[in-house]
């Protein structure tokens, strides 16, 4: 485990040698990753840097305001709503593959503009240890890990939490006195709900798994899961009222993780399962059906796309 006494003001020191007199930028993703780096970037080069949280349509209930209480403290902070040119490049899109390619291109194209715009040299990103294994590994493309410096000339990526396991990052998270519900929040996809949906991602299907996402956050907190979720994963048939109707079906999972590399699938009672399944189909009138995924990690993996 890692000591944050010495951590914190060695990694203040260690990016402030790195960045110098320059600027540098950061992707706010409202995760606590990003966000732990740059409360430590911002304690080395205060106003030098420029978190930027692209509002891409894709996050989770409330994820936008609560950024924006978080860091209200630096004045630097750019939020941008990029949520209507997501969504149109997303259009037609099916292919897991391609909707993350595409999600990952936009984005870059976004933090482009705001990197030129503030003249930033470096650029600061919130990777952690499991994510460099894995994009190492080739077992899948996130897209927070390589691509962007390919596209923005910057003088050097500073990474202060590379070496950091999720748990690490949250006690330091903790000790910098970050707002609970970032420290504490689960770890959510780079793509964000776009993940959550299988298939083509639109309006109607993302406020299906956004609604149903804060849900299962709510009435699974007690079970403290690595990772809860819900996903829009298709159609079936359902009774409303007096009227079949051709429904969507969201898939509920909860899993125990260190390091999302592995997961198992956590027992649930019946009596919460009923209730996430009743608050599901009776906040949304076009979902037929909840089922509860009891697969671990492998076979599945823990994201549906
Ligand atoms: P999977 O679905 O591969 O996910 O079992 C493992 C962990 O990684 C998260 N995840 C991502 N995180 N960019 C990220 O930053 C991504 O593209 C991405 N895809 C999956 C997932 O939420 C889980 O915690």
């Amino acid at each position: 485990m890692v000591d944050v006494e010495t951590f914190v003001p060695e990694a203040i020191e260690e990016i402030g040698e790195e960045i110098g007199d320059a600027n540098a930028v950061i992707a706010l993703s409202g995760g606590v990753d990003s966000s732990v780096a740059a409360a430590l970037a911002y304690e080395a080069i205060g106003e030098r840097l420029t978190p930027v949280y692209v509002d891409t349509g894709l996050m989770r209930k409330g994820e936008t305001d609560q950024i924006r209480e978080t860091f209200d403290y630096m004045e630097s902070l750019r939020i941008v709503d990029a949520k209507d040119r997501f969504l149109g490049e997303l259009e037609g899109v099916t292919d897991p593959e391609e909707k993350r390619h595409v999600i990952g291109e936009q984005f870059i194209r976004e933090f482009e503009r705001e990197a030129r715009d503030a003249d930033a040299d470096y650029l600061v990103q919130g990777t952690i240890y499991p994510d460099r294994i894995e994009s190492e590994g080739g077992i899948k493309s996130h897209h927070n890990v390589g691509g962007l410096p390919e596209v923005v000339d910057f003088d050097g990526i500073v990474e202060p939490v590379r070496d950091l396991y999720k748990d690490e990052v949250r006690e330091v998270a903790r000790h910098l006195g970050l707002d609970e519900l970032v420290a504490e929040r689960m770890p959510f996809p780079g793509p964000g709900l776009a993940v959550r949906v299988i298939g083509e991602v639109t309006e109607e299907k993302l406020d299906v798994a956004r609604e149903a996402c804060h849900v299962v956050e709510e009435e699974l907190e007690k079970y403290e899961p690595w990772q809860a979720l819900a996903a829009v994963i298709g159609k079936a048939t359902g009774v409303k009222g007096d009227n079949r109707v051709h429904g969507w079906v969201v898939s509920v999972r909860s899993v125990d993780s260190r390091d999302g590399m592995t997961a198992r699938a956590q027992e649930i009672d019946w009596e919460t399962l009923q209730r996430i399944q009743s608050r599901i189909t009776g906040e949304n009138e076009t979902v037929a059906r909840v089922v509860y995924d009891v697969t671990h990690k492998p076979p599945a993996t823990i994201e549906y796309e």
